[in-house]
């Protein structure tokens, strides 16, 4: 199998007009003329390339926009990238890590061999230097992936290696920046990581697959462990949900629960729970989805894998919170084995759920999850899955569904949003929308209603967090990209990895204060 891309950051005491390279990176704001200070000696090295360029309409700065100009025999640069940073005014930390991600994509497709990124120079006070430094990694990590590892062609084959510096003359800019790049590499690295588990097909990533992944993961970071659990364990857990959605398959469910524990320090840490949906193939099972788009179903394991990201990227950043990693998994297929519509499943909280819908699998899986985050006795969980349809038809492909039941922890999600650039928009969740979820023979039945398909799903859900502070994300919409934009790369978006390591990391600490 081919390597993917290998990335490689580094930061460099330079005057980035002086840095030999074979692409220079500059970043724009609109309505910058060229002729700036802190673009001039570029401008006069490329005989006014910037100011003629912009003078002509050709590069106008705006978001993710892109021009290429190359060096003379005065520049150091044999070419230089201007990328656009979209209207000073509403600049926030997110658009410069798009145009570094546009910017390492377009170093992919030119097969640089040494990139210098000067993109934060422009910024000045409007972001401080380590969050530029670490947006800027996680951008480069993002706009460079690429999914093809089952590609064995390899004339012109693309690069094996993204080598970028990033340049900065002052030092303590520069130590600033690299403080942000080395947490934003990391971060930047889980989520390649999480699309290329996403991205692998179910033939190859089955949920024991899924397990050694993550048995694996565990084994290589030291303060993080692993357990799995079989389907004997299952049985004698009684974790209904799973074993029910998994009866269909020929591979067998599995439950993984990783665990990260800060070094002993002063204070007692925070506990969160993290619960991921991984259905590896959710082919509707029973109740069939129609053939078109199935094979996107591969990807319905996104949520789970988003936490495993997630915990890879914890673990090496080691803050002061103890995480659990949550991550019940099953192929969902139909056979002579798959449980039915009809049936009822007595769940590992012991309630029972009569199934109306076999396509309705991620809640099955997710309720024995959550009960057992439960039992952490946590201060916060947070589940992840791609879950409904209806989602992406109420928010499309841009921002993933939130909801929860509690304000705090809402509003905190909405600050890691923020800081990650993963989008999330508030969908109610309250007791009305439960009562679509009643059954007439068992507790509740697995699907609502026609309407507000997202919110009586998480309602559902909510029924199983107890008195546990607990927020939901349906990341149905936003799990994939088709391609095509620049920086997006077909395939998993790896979406959740950067918004839950960033809960954690700056805002989960904060709560445990609080109370
Ligand atoms: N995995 C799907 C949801 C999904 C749809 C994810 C599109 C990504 C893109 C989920 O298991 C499902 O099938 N949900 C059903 C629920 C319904 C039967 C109540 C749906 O949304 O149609
Ligand atoms: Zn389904
Ligand atoms: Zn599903």
């Amino acid at each position: 199998m081919k390597q993917l891309i290998k990335v490689d950051i580094k930061k460099v005491k330079a005057d980035f007009t002086e840095r030999k390279t074979d692409l220079l990176v500059v970043g724009m704001f609109e309505g910058d003329k060229g002729t700036e200070k802190q673009y001039s000696k570029l401008n006069n090295q490329l005989k006014n390339g910037i100011s003629r360029l912009i003078k002509l309409g050709d590069f106008k700065g705006k978001l993710k926009s892109t021009a290429l100009i190359y060096g003379t025999d005065k520049s150091a640069a044999d070419r230089v990238l201007l990328v656009g940073l979209g209207d000073k005014k509403k600049f926030e930390p997110d658009n410069l890590r798009q145009a570094a991600a546009v910017a390492a994509s377009k170093a992919v497709e030119l097969k640089a061999k040494k990139s210098v990124f000067a993109i934060h120079h422009g910024i000045g006070n409007k972001c401080d230097a380590q969050q530029a430094g670490q947006v800027i990694a996680e951008g480069i990590y993002f706009g460079s992936y690429r999914y093809d590892e089952y590609v064995t062609k390899e004339e012109n084959g693309r690069s094996k290696k993204l080598s970028v510096e990033i340049a900065e003359n002052k030092s303590s800019v520069l130590t600033k920046l690299g403080k942000g790049m080395t947490v934003g590499g990391i971060i930047g690295e889980a989520q390649s990581y999480a699309r290329t588990l996403s991205n692998r097909p179910a033939n190859v990533i089955n949920p024991p697959e899924l397990a050694k992944e993550a048995r694996k993961l565990a084994r290589q970071i030291p303060g993080l462990t692993c357990t799995v659990f079989n389907k004997s364990k299952l049985k004698q857990k009684k974790m209904g949900g799973v074993l029910a959605v998994g009866s269909g398959s020929a591979s067998e469910p599995r439950f993984i629960v990783l665990r990260y524990n800060p070094r002993s320090g002063k204070g007692k840490a925070p506990t969160v729970c993290l619960v991921g949906k991984a259905i590896t193939f959710d082919s509707g099972g029973i109740s069939i989805k129609p053939s078109s788009g199935m094979q996107d179903m591969k990807l319905d394991k996104s949520g789970g894998i988003s936490v495993l990201g997630a915990m890879r990227a914890i673990a090496k950043l080691k803050p002061k919170v103890k995480v659990f990693g949550i991550i019940p998994s099953a192929e969902n297929m139909p056979s002579g084995t798959s449980y039915r519509p009809g049936d009822i499943v007595t769940t590992y909280s012991g309630k029972t759920v009569e199934v109306h819908n076999t396509d309705a699998e991620g809640r099955m899986v997710l309720i024995d999850g959550i009960h057992y985050a439960t039992e952490q006795k946590p201060d916060a969980i947070v589940d992840i899955a791609t879950l409904t349809g209806a989602c992406m038809v109420a928010l499309g492909k841009h921002k993933a569904g939130l909801m929860g039941s509690d304000d705090k922890l809402i509003e905190q999600i909405k600050q890691a949003s923020e800081l990650s650039g993963e989008k999330v928009w508030q969908l109610p969740c309250g007791e009305e929308y439960l009562e679509d979820m009643k059954s007439k023979i068992a507790d509740l039945k697995n699907v609502g209603g026609k309407w507000g398909g997202a919110c009586t799903a998480a309602a559902f859900l909510r029924n199983f967090a107890g008195k546990c502070k607990w927020a939901h994300i349906d990341m149905a919409g936003v799990d994939m990209f088709e391609g095509g934009k620049a920086g997006q790369a077909p395939g998993s978006s790896g979406f959740g990895v950067r918004l839950l390591s960033s809960f954690v990391l700056n805002t989960a600490g904060k709560t445990a204060k609080k109370k």
